[in-house]
């Protein structure tokens, strides 16, 4: 896969369209949950867990679980053997076989690491940032996962397409401000990966969102 550098995050999504395409997406259930997901990046995500085969996926913000349920029972049907730690302000009072639901804030992943041990989880990881969609919130999982993360593994830097949809000024710049002045500030950490571009240049609700460790 090649390296990408200096692209800017417009997505493939026309005005016009990204709007229902988008109520489309906040609406999705996947088996009667809601899964906050395009589909397009539903088809990304079955593509990279069948590439990088994670043995623990770490996603940060939980909503419903419907989004862990997916994880899970991809890697499930990729045979794969492996869990999902779910992170959450207010975590779901579910029980899935798998999954585990800490409590946990963004803005201090070392906190919620330590209290649950998770530092110890299976490599490789698969890291999904999908909370708040701050700039301050993505810089901080950008920062902790640079940290921790070991070469070649994933995390992906969810709904930059906010930006599109004209709501950047409500998250601080969003996703987007945060993965371009990560990048700037901290070059050969992270880079961007073609899993952007598998439908087309930024065909996804995560513009260079897909990034893997050097
Ligand atoms: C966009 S939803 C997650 C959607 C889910 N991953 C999915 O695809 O269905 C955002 C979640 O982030 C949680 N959240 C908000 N602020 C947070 C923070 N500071 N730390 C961790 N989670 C947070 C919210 O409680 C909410 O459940």
């Amino acid at each position: 896969m090649s390296k990408m550098t200096d692209r800017d995050f417009v997505t493939f999504f026309k005005p016009g369209q990204l709007e229902a395409y988008h109520q489309g997406t906040m609406n999705y259930q996947y088996r009667g949950m809601p899964c906050v997901k395009s589909p397009l990046d539903l088809a990304i995500y079955l593509a990279l867990l069948w590439d990088a085969k994670p043995r623990t996926v770490f996603e940060i913000g939980s909503k419903a679980g419907g989004s862990a349920l997916y994880f899970r029972d991809a890697m499930r049907s990729f045979g794969l053997d492996g869990s999902i730690v779910s992170i959450d302000l207010s975590p779901p009072p579910l029980a899935i076989e798998q999954v585990l639901f800490c409590q946990g804030d963004v803005h201090d992943l070392a906190a919620t690491f330590q209290r649950n041990d998770l530092h110890s989880r299976p490599r490789p990881w698969l890291v999904v940032e999908d909370s708040v969609h701050t700039s301050a919130a993505c810089r901080a999982a950008l920062q902790f996962f640079a940290e921790h993360l070991q070469a070649g593994e994933f995390i992906v830097i969810e709904d930059g397409v906010v930006a599109d949809l004209g709501w950047s000024d409500r998250y601080e710049g969003g996703p987007n401000r945060a993965i371009a002045q990560f990048l700037q500030d901290e070059p050969g950490v992270f880079e961007i990966t073609a899993y952007c571009d598998m439908f087309g240049r930024n065909a996804t609700f995560n513009p260079n969102g897909y990034l893997r460790k050097t």
